[in-house]
């Protein structure tokens, strides 16, 4: 056999037996590379006596395209085959369960917050929002509570300087709220406040409280009666009762406390409302007209309105049993896990 011949044979041999893209390619370099075997045969032609170059040339160059040719297959099967492998060990089965992320809960606090907003809203109120670091002025002056009153002590208030504290209430928003529009005003603000106090199972010196101001023409005493007695029917259950106390805040004349009928004994008298068939729930009244005082474009001649506010961890506790305000501060899961969709 001549040496083309022999040269086509061998380097179809070498590059059939790869049976993996490595080793076709080592057949390639062994063949067409530098000094594969192919390539130092085209090389020698030069040195033949010319006469003998053309025909030799030929022959080597139809060898070496049929050669490349059977590589560029080999090297697209092979490909597809390696492809399909690497597809089948690399894939994901997607019904395989995952890693499992724990769901959270939210806060006992924040779902009863929304409660109370979403049985307000449902009445057309709107949620207003204000600063935790209040002016004086909007925490006590307009409020109608004076200098000499004992709720601006530093015993009973945290003071950032002489016009700044923390506010002790939501109510400076009440005349925030006012400012900011023309009556009618339907509000209620839900929100963290502050108070020196020495915590104990139902004193925290940061608590939730949720004010609410309606200021219309011509709304009365029996207005506020009716939507608190709406409000905790909705909280406490369709068949609680209401019943006015009265009671002083600096900023409604009349003020009241707002009790409502045990939900526990129905009123008969039991651990829950300590035997007296009542339970306080929040502080009312009747705007003051002095607080119009401080708003422009709120006539007492004209407007009258009534205002409320309530503890939120208050109303948690009563409603889920929980003995201890610190327990909602405490971050415990296994308390506040227990409260998973417990509102509605
Ligand atoms: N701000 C009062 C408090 O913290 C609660 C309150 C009472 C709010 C009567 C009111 C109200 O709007 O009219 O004790």
């Amino acid at each position: 056999m001549d040496e083309a011949a022999t040269l086509e044979r061998d380097g179809r041999d070498r590059i059939e037996a790869a049976t993996t893209s490595e080793q076709l390619e080592e057949a390639r370099v062994a063949i067409l590379g530098r000094s594969g075997a192919l390539t130092l045969a085209l090389r020698a032609v030069g040195g033949l006596p010319p006469d003998q170059r053309g025909a030799r040339g030929q022959e080597l160059n139809r060898v070496r395209q049929a050669l490349e040719q059977l590589l560029a297959e080999r090297h697209e099967a092979l490909a597809a085959v390696e492809l399909e492998a690497r597809l089948r060990t690399d894939a994901v089965d997607v019904t395989l369960p995952g890693a499992l992320v724990p769901r959270g809960v939210p806060h006992v606090i924040s779902q009863t917050q929304r409660e109370i907003e979403d049985v307000f809203v449902g009445l057309g109120y709107r949620i207003a929002e204000g600063p935790e670091v209040e002016l004086a002025h909007y925490n006590f002056t307009a409020l109608n509570t004076p200098e000499d009153h004992p709720s601006w002590s530093p015993s009973d208030t945290f003071w950032i300087d002489d016009e700044v504290c923390l506010r002790t209430q939501t109510s400076p928003v009440q005349v925030r709220s006012m400012e900011a529009q023309p009556p009618p005003v339907y509000i209620i603000c839900p929100g963290r406040v502050y108070r020196p106090e020495a915590d104990d199972a139902t004193h925290s010196s940061m608590f939730q409280q949720v004010e609410g101001l309606a200021v219309d023409r011509g709304i009365t005493l029996a207005d506020l009666k009716g939507t608190l007695e709406h409000f905790a029917r909705e909280i406490f259950g369709a068949d609680r009762r209401v019943r006015l106390r009265s009671h002083f805040f600096p900023f409604t004349e009349p003020s009241v406390e707002l009790d409502i009928s045990c939900f526990l004994c129905g009123g008969s008298g039991c651990r829950v409302c300590k035997h007296e068939g009542w339970i306080e729930i929040l502080g009312a009244g009747m705007v003051d007209p002095n607080v119009y005082g401080y708003v422009r474009g709120y006539d007492p001649s004209e407007v009258s309105g009534f205002a409320f506010g309530m503890g939120i961890e208050r109303i948690a506790m009563l409603k889920y049993g929980i003995t201890h305000v610190r327990s909602f501060y405490d971050d415990d899961l296994r308390f506040l896990e227990q409260f998973a969709g417990a509102a509605r």
